[in-house]
């Protein structure tokens, strides 16, 4: 037996475990501290009403034999959900063929899992900061990782002009973390440079549903010719508030293909063969997201979470912070006060204002200087973070 040596080129802890010990660790210390969790991205309103309803519906389906669902027919899921999601997509001008949505228990899996179908001596391209997913997949299978900077001087959405050849790269917008969403037009150059590097584009669109500005992009399938070279993978997690109810998909396109294989067939034999699909009861939960009465209520939340981000802008505005996201993106990217760094800042706020965020340089060196706060918090909670916020800096 051999183990995996590239486990030991890992941080020693995923970013957002290491966080929950640190504030755990500060609550032990402080044990009447009230503390504000504005660090990882978890939702905190409940599953509306529409899903919990289908999803009621169905475990009484699942309690009688003349409805009861065993294995799920196909494990790329259920028809139902996959047609609402194609016409989903078909309502922003995309064109999805059924068998090219594949149905999942989330976005972190199948960003996993995907890699299964590329040699591992590809050479993997990152944005710098980045979702350490990305990263870690890639340092699991002992890939090669080239880095290309996102800073304010490229407002933190790097263009290929400035990348070096790879065989993968990930971008994520709206993105994670820096709240920063590249435009169709944008876009567009990403699909020309893949083409011409006869390179893949893992699009993570997990956080689409937050684009409200025209121009800017809600998948990579916008740009025409993307079916040929991109990948994308979406979730119901932060559209639908299903972090703990788990479910994703992911769209490969039946244009992808290299000699006789295709990534589309690939994905279908991999799947088949390592996964028995998401339970019944899910997938019914997350069709009712895409019925008239669901996506009314899920506005309603989106709505809620975008609120928070005005309050959280509004009070770094009043103290000066430079910051980005917040308006298509339920994150806010801030310039650390005093040119502290990321983990200073980190220390200090939750001293300070008893306030958790995620510090920029936990997704990567160039995230060093910089702290993101989310908007998926309670609304009260995140007002009263707000002005500790504001209270705390005014005494910097
Ligand atoms: C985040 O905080 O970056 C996200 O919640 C992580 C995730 O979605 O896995």
């Amino acid at each position: 037996m051999q183990l995996n040596p590239h486990y030991a080129e890992l941080n020693e802890s995923y970013l957002f475990s290491t966080i929950a010990h640190k504030v755990a660790d500060y609550q032990k210390a402080h044990p009447d501290a009230d503390i504000i969790r504005l660090g990882i991205g978890d939702v905190t309103l409940p599953l509306a009403a529409s899903v919990t309803r289908a999803m009621h519906d169905a475990v009484e389906e699942q309690a009688h034999k003349e409805t009861f669902h065993g294995y799920i027919p196909s494990e790329q899921g259920y028809g139902f959900l996959r047609e609402a999601i194609r016409d989903y997509y078909a309502d922003h001008g995309v064109t999805l063929d059924l068998s090219e949505i594949f149905i999942s228990d989330g976005a972190k899996s199948d960003l996993g899992n995907l890699l299964d179908l590329f040699s591992q001596d590809n050479t993997v391209l990152v944005p710098d900061p980045v979702y350490p997913v990305y990263v870690d997949d890639n340092v699991m299978a002992g890939r090669k990782i080239l880095y290309l900077p996102a800073n304010a001087e490229n407002n933190f959405l790097p263009m290929p002009d400035a990348a070096p050849h790879a065989d993968i790269v990930y971008l994520c917008s709206p993105n994670n973390p820096t709240g920063a969403t590249y435009t169709v037009e944008q876009l567009k150059a990403w699909v020309r440079w893949a083409k011409q590097n006869d390179a893949l584009i893992l699009f993570d669109a997990a956080y689409e549903c937050f684009v409200t500005e025209p121009g800017l992009a809600r998948s990579i399938y916008e740009v025409e010719g993307a079916k040929e070279v991109a990948v994308e993978v979406c979730s119901f997690s932060k559209i639908a508030g299903f972090t703990g109810t788990r479910c994703g998909y992911t769209v490969v396109p039946q244009d992808i293909r290299q000699g006789n294989l295709s990534l589309n067939k690939m994905w279908l034999r991999r799947q088949t063969t390592k996964f028995n699909g998401v339970a019944y009861v899910v997938q019914r939960g997350a069709a009712a997201v895409f019925t008239p009465e669901g996506m009314r209520e899920i506005r309603e939340n989106l709505d809620y979470y975008r609120k928070n981000a005005a309050v959280i802008a509004q009070a770094l505005d009043e103290m000066g912070i430079w910051y980005c996201g917040g308006k298509n993106s339920p994150y806010i990217w801030l310039r650390c006060p005093n040119q502290m760094d990321s983990w200073a800042f980190f220390d200090w706020l939750l001293e300070n204002a008893n306030v958790v965020g995620t510090p920029g340089e936990g997704f990567g060196a160039c995230g060093q200087g910089y702290f993101r706060l989310t908007a998926f918090g309670d609304a009260d909670r995140t007002k009263e973070a707000a002005q500790r916020i504001k209270a705390a800096l005014a005494k910097l």
